[in-house]
């Protein structure tokens, strides 16, 4: 079986998010059972070093011609294949800048959908999986041209749609008769580009079990609840999971000293390392973390409600990320008035990784959360996460040991009072430091890698072949 995956990040060449960890992740587990190949723009920060120009298309939307060049590189036993157009490769970044979304993103993204079908036919395979609404318009480009290859379309987000203004569709070339209706593109009189993809996709895939019963609700649909009842017969959620090569605390360069589930004592002089570096003191006091994206999805709100509360605890906080600007604002100003408070307003993948290994506990206090990939990188690097009850959260950390891999604390509702009453449950669980102990080391020795997951993606393009 001949596949190709096509996304728009895939670690390491760009990364804004989990979308790209799991894309590469997915690569690798998959490359031993089916013939696969990966393709994603050429943005302009991506490493040109080892790659082959190895062919050009033609693409005219409406009046304009556009160049498409396409490169390959090998690494190892996988092939990934790289979609240059100037109209991708000339912005500075994947999807926007401090002004906002790039307004040639419509654009961007139906020329790069476009060029996978192309490549998609030239490599004559039998399966295209796409992922999110970057790569939504494919089914109906494939469906135009008539062909016979069958689409996978995962949702990693349903707040990302990829919604613009109906004038786009024409100057992309889609007739708006066929597709501009509430069956397929249309949202409000406004061309939303997932809707293409779940209308026309083979099968729809979402990231946990638990996010794909959830979207069909009006609390987590973003609108689209109706639609994907409506086409739940193809909707299955298969949770993900982590390269646990990539990330793996007994092999990590990031980290000064390396350690597995027997060294947790290692662990320990990391977080007194780290503490140091970062301004924080008392390496007694259990170290709490945040890595994330700072936007409303993350909890950020529910976090700034109780920090004051929060930082009265005998706790130490590292938050890494970026986002909101208010928000940053705000963890800047809290960071200089509490000594056990340090904020990294930064996006660095080397010290996320010494983050991990420092750190007691991981907060994950998500409004939503599809997957998440944040609670198994702590529960590999021995910090144990304290997570919203919510889509892959509730699927993959559980308070109640006896449910098996996976143990962290756990709230319902997303409110103060709850947050507040978990985080004192974990720290009275970790004064118990024998069974605390043994809580760290059973995470840290637990299966979070993709593979099983590649499984069920192979059974699910089996069954549509
Ligand atoms: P999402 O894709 O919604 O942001 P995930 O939990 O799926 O959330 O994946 C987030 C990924 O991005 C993880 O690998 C996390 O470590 C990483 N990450 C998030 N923010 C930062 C940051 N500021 N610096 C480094 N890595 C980050
Ligand atoms: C999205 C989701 C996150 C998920 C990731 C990879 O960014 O927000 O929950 O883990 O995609 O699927």
């Amino acid at each position: 079986m001949r596949v190709l995956f096509a996304s728009s990040e895939i670690f390491p060449y760009a990364k804004s998010g989990g979308l790209s960890d799991i894309s590469a992740a997915f690569m690798k587990s998959l490359a031993g059972d089916v013939e696969l190949f990966g393709v994603m723009p050429m943005y302009s920060f991506v490493e040109k070093r080892g790659m082959k120009k190895e062919r050009s298309f033609q693409f005219t939307f409406t009046s304009t011609t556009h160049e498409v060049e396409i490169y390959s590189k090998t690494k190892g036993s996988l092939q990934y294949y790289f979609i240059q157009s100037p109209i991708i490769t000339s912005r500075e970044n994947m999807y926007g800048d401090a002004e906002g979304d790039y307004e040639d993103n419509a654009f961007r993204f139906a020329l790069f959908s476009a060029a996978i079908v192309a490549l998609a036919k030239e490599l004559k395979v039998d399966i295209l999986h796409l992922n999110d609404w970057h790569t939504a318009l494919a089914p109906l480009f494939l469906k135009e041209q008539k062909s016979e290859i069958k689409t996978v379309f995962t949702i990693h987000n349903l707040a990302y749609q990829g919604i613009f203004e109906a004038e786009n569709l024409a100057r992309i070339g889609i007739d708006e008769k066929k597709y501009f209706h509430p069956e397929c593109l249309e949202f409000y009189k406004r061309a939303n580009f997932l809707k293409a993809g779940i209308a026309l996709g083979d099968a729809i895939t979402t990231v946990s079990p638990s996010y794909a019963n959830e979207i069909r609700s009006e609390q987590y649909g973003f609108g689209l609840e109706g639609f994907l009842e409506h086409h739940k017969e193809k909707l299955v959620g298969i949770l993900n999971g982590i390269d646990t090569e990539e990330f793996n605390p007994a092999k990590d360069k990031a980290l000064a000293l390396r350690y597995d589930s027997n060294k947790l004592e290692v662990k320990h002089q990391n977080k007194k390392e780290f503490l140091r570096q970062h301004g924080l003191k008392d390496p007694r006091k259990p170290l709490f973390v945040m890595v994330s994206r700072l936007v409303e999805q993350k909890g950020v709100e529910l976090l700034l409600e109780t920090l004051p509360q929060l930082l009265e605890m005998r706790i130490n906080l590292f938050i890494l990320g970026e986002g909101v600007l208010e928000y940053e604002k705000r963890f800047e100003a809290m960071a200089q008035e509490y000594e056990n408070f340090t904020f990294q307003r930064a996006y660095d993948e080397k010290l996320s990784r010494q983050v991990y290994s420092a750190a007691d506990f991981l907060l994950m206090p998500s409004l939503f959360e599809p997957c998440g990939l944040n609670q198994f990188i702590a529960m590999r690097y021995g910090a144990v996460p304290l997570v919203h009850n919510v889509g892959g959260l509730h699927d993959s950390v559980h308070e109640d040991d006896s449910l098996g891999c996976g143990s962290g604390f756990v709230f319902d509702n997303f409110c103060a009072e709850e947050f507040l009453a978990c985080i004192e449950r974990a720290l009275a669980a970790k004064k118990q430091s024998k069974k605390f102990k043994e809580m760290v080391q059973k995470n840290m020795d637990c299966d979070f890698s993709f593979t099983s997951s590649a499984k069920e993606y192979l059974r699910l393009y089996e069954s549509l072949l």
